[in-house]
């Protein structure tokens, strides 16, 4: 059985994400997105919670059979030999997020070389958005229906009421 893992901050989970793990769901077995805690992301640490974020996540993929969400603190690589996952799938959007991606693959290869990562391209109608984009849009009132599912539509709009 093919198990990947889908590793992401989740700070909400956007359409882009579902995209990838859509995607990502035709090809494996099984896909384990795995939600980081990172509690220093950002200025004064992640929108929400870590369970909330697990939540928002375990709503956005109730439709497929063989997607599961779990919460993860510490090194991704570590977290993939326990849940028995042999790849990492990560998105890839604009040219910026290569270098980064390509310098976090690099490592983690470093650290287990059993464990792959793979990218899969972007849609093109979500090359440029991202987490802290909609949490703008969002915090300043703008558009940002389409971007997200519904749940976190709603939990956005609760936050910034
Ligand atoms: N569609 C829309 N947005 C996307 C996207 C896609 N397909 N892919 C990524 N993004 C967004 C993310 O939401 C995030 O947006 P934000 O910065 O506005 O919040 C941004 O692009 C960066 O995404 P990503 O590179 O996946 O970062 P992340 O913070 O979501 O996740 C981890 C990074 C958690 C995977 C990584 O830090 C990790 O593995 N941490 C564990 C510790 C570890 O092992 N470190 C490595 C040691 S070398």
């Amino acid at each position: 059985m093919k198990r990947a893992i889908v590793p992401g901050t989740f700070d909400p989970i956007t359409e882009g994400h579902l995209d990838i793990i859509r995607r990502t769901a035709q090809l494996f077995d099984s896909v384990l997105v795995a939600v980081a805690a990172s509690p220093t992301k950002g200025a004064s640490g992640p929108l929400f919670s870590l369970e909330e974020r697990v939540e928002l996540v375990r709503s956005s993929i109730a439709e497929f059979s063989n997607v599961e969400v779990k919460p993860f603190d510490g090194l991704l690589v570590k977290f993939a030999q326990d849940e028995d996952a042999t790849v990492v799938v990560k998105g890839l959007r604009v040219v910026t997020d290569f270098e980064y991606e390509f310098q976090m693959a690099a490592m983690n290869y470093t650290l287990d070389t059993t464990l792959e990562t793979m990218f899969i391209m972007s849609s093109p109608k979500y090359m440029y958005l991202s987490s802290s984009i909609v949490r703008e849009l969002a915090r300043l009132g703008g558009p940002y229906r389409n971007f997200v599912p519904e749940c976190v539509y709603e939990a956005l709009k609760k936050k910034y009421e």
